[in-house]
């Protein structure tokens, strides 16, 4: 007799015994068992891939230049960026287009933001797709890079000076998107861009990565609470970021690999490392609502504001 034929006298004579319940609660667990293996393989390391929203507008007159060291870099489009780092294409269907702050988070890196503001005001130009301003957040005092807390300061800061804004995007100052695919806006869960990056060879270094370059809607910032301000000096305050998003979200979104690349512009080692990291990644959750924008306040002093050009510049003394 073949295993088929035993199988089928099996399911059978189950099938005289069960009564219906019973065999409802097997088919449940076997759907519950199932599911998961039809999922994309993604959703198991925590993160699910998209494609990317439609352009609504991209500028046809427009085109992207690279200069001689390969960033974008279009005169005419830096031509019409607002003063302050503000872009508002009056062209386009207005209604649909969210508005963006870009939070930059900086210090000692001046032949970095020069190439960063060309290539990204010619790049968000020609893609068209949101209204938005480059906040520059400066850490105006010689403390261990603190990246963390400045983005929570931007966040802050920048809603102080525009409450119109509803999706941020928390960007690198070293880290330049080369695909005009790659859509800068916020889509429905927080998203990790430039997840491929040429200094990795463009491979995922890990599936939990949410460092570098990310989006996220007003409402998903606050509703976390922001990011930790205690990770001082280099490391760690995204791999905390990424387990409250993991708590209250469930999943980060992600494009596709040919979408999500970019580069990274060459610099040494990016300073002092924060040895104390793994000690707070060990209860990120304890602290969710007692370290962030809850106690930002606490944490730093503004010491000016400034609007130039191509960007808007806060400078910040953080406290510790
Ligand atoms: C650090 C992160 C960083 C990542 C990639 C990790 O070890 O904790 O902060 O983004 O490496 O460089």
């Amino acid at each position: 007799m073949s295993i088929w034929t035993n199988l089928r006298i099996i399911l059978r004579k189950w099938n005289d015994r069960l009564n219906f319940i019973e065999k409802f609660i097997i088919f449940a667990l076997l759907v519950a068992f199932l599911f998961p293996l039809t999922l994309p393989n993604s959703y198991h390391f925590g993160y699910i891939e998209i494609h990317p929203p439609k352009l609504l507008c991209p500028h046809k007159q427009f085109n992207l230049y690279r200069n001689a060291n390969g960033y974008f870099n279009n005169s005419e489009q830096l031509a019409t960026v607002d003063y302050g780092g503000r872009y508002h294409n009056k062209h386009c269907d207005s209604n649909r287009k969210q508005r963006v702050a870009i939070i930059v988070p900086f210090r000692n890196r001046t032949e970095h933001l020069t190439i960063f503001l060309q290539h990204m005001h010619s790049f968000l130009i020609k893609q068209n797709q949101i209204d938005y301003q480059i906040f520059i957040i400066e850490q105006a005092d010689d403390k261990p890079f603190n990246r963390a807390n400045l983005l929570n300061i931007g966040f802050q800061e920048s809603l102080g000076l525009e409450h119109e804004i509803d999706c941020f995007i928390f960007h690198d100052v070293d880290i330049l998107p080369l695909n005009i695919e790659q859509t800068y806006s916020c889509t429905k869960l927080p998203k990790h861009l430039c997840s491929y990056l040429d200094k990795f060879r463009f491979v995922l270094i890990y599936p939990t990565l949410f460092g570098g370059v990310i989006t996220i809607s007003k409402e998903q910032f606050r509703h976390v609470n922001g990011y930790s301000n205690l990770y001082s000096g280099w490391g760690g305050e995204d791999d905390d970021f990424y387990q409250r998003i993991k708590h209250n979200f469930g999943l980060i979104e992600r494009y596709p690999q040919n979408v999500a690349r970019c580069t990274m512009i060459k610099h040494g080692h990016e300073g002092q490392s924060n040895v104390e990291r793994q000690k707070l990644l060990a209860n990120v959750l304890d602290r969710i609502s007692t370290d962030g924008l809850s106690t930002l306040n606490t944490t730093y002093v503004r010491k000016s504001i400034e609007f130039y050009p191509l960007y808007t510049k806060i400078q910040a003394i953080l406290n510790e």
